[in-house]
């Protein structure tokens, strides 16, 4: 059995990508693996969110967990911030880890652009502390969305460094793991942009939280193109709208896109999202519903994070102690 360990940051907004490109995905591999979901407040802290909202956002975050499916007594549930272990071995990392290879992350080149001089270390940094997440449990597999590809292969070089450097086979590498349907969900205004929480429009994505009647205006308002829908995702290459909300449709309905496509063979973009508003409504609105009770529970949702910090803790404290030894740091 292999160890799983993913998160997403309380940066607020969540969207149909993180629950598609990730939490549902989770949810199916709870019975076949040990599992650690993480809410990942030092990433988000590169944003500097206002603290309130950090607190808000990660017990929301954490409510659409259990909402969605992750069984917390099956599943560790915890703070990223709750584990120091994370923080100390992405300073080990940071040691190992050339710059050049940082210099190659896609991710800080789209969300910093020609304004990299003004970002902070953090956000530069932000992979590293990615791979202290995973390795510090020694995690088997990542489930994550495409985008986060590289991290993880960074995160398997520098695990790759770390046992050249000291001579020894302590990490072993981990596996990407993504499903092939939806592993990428794009903006409803932009279909070559990722549907993503940072994106200044509303109308770009559908909320975990958004109830029946805006799901119904967001997706009638999704940008289409003027022709019928074609028989094969071939023969619609150039149309990534068109693409987008059949992949989305094929995600909900569980079906490949290539049936999506033949289903909606010849039909207009608005029959299409009569279907996949329904479909979205029926998958979305039991979380959504979960989630308000949920929330309501302040004291249960930070128990069950308490109880999870102390389980995390516990398996990283012990790998922390092998790896202070492996570097050479003295035991005082
Ligand atoms: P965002 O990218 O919206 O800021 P996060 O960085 O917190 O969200 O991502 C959390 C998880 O959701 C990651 O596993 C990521 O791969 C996945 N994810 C985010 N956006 C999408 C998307 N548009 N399509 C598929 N998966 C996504
Ligand atoms: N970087 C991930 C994202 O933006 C979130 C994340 C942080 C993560 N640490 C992780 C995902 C460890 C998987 C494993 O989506």
């Amino acid at each position: 059995m292999g160890r799983i360990l993913s998160g997403i940051q309380p940066t607020g907004n969540l969207h149909l990508g993180n629950y598609l490109g990730a939490i549902r995905n989770w949810v199916t591999l709870q019975n076949s693996h040990e599992n650690l979901f993480c809410i990942v407040d030092l990433h988000a802290l590169t944003t500097l969110p206002d603290p309130k909202d950090m607190q808000t956002w990660t017990r929301e975050v954490t409510a659409a967990y259990i909402a969605a499916g992750i069984n917390p007594d099956q599943s560790i549930i915890f703070v990223q911030s709750a584990v120091a272990a994370h923080s100390e071995l992405a300073w080990i990392f940071s040691c190992l880890t050339p710059l050049g290879w940082l210099n190659r992350m896609t991710q800080f080149k789209d969300k910093t652009g020609k304004n990299s001089e003004q970002a902070n270390l953090g956000l530069y940094a932000y992979p590293v502390l990615m791979a202290a997440d995973i390795l510090i449990y020694k995690a088997t597999h990542v489930p994550v969305g495409e985008d986060q590809k590289q991290h993880l292969e960074l995160a398997r070089d520098i695990a790759g460094v770390f046992n050249r450097q000291y001579n020894v086979d302590y990490f072993h590498l981990p596996e990407f793991f993504s499903l092939k349907v939806a592993a990428r969900v794009m903006s409803l205004r932009d279909g070559t942009s990722k549907m993503s929480k940072s994106d200044p429009s509303d109308y770009s994505r559908i909320h975990v939280m958004d109830d029946p009647d805006t799901i119904a205006l967001k997706i009638r308002k999704a940008k289409t193109d003027p022709d019928p829908l074609a028989s094969t995702p071939h023969a619609m290459e150039n149309r990534p709208e068109a693409l987008n909300l059949l992949g989305i449709y094929a995600a909900l309905a569980n079906i490949s896109l290539e049936d999506a496509c033949r289903m909606f063979e010849g039909a207009s973009f608005s029959g299409l999202k009569q279907k996949l508003t329904d479909q979205l409504i029926a998958t979305l609105d039991p979380i959504r519903k979960k989630m308000i009770d949920l929330l309501k529970e302040s004291t249960y949702l930070d128990h069950i994070l308490k109880e999870g910090s102390l389980k995390a803790s516990e398996i990283a404290t012990k790998n922390m102690n092998d790896i202070k030894n492996i570097v050479g740091f003295l035991k005082t």
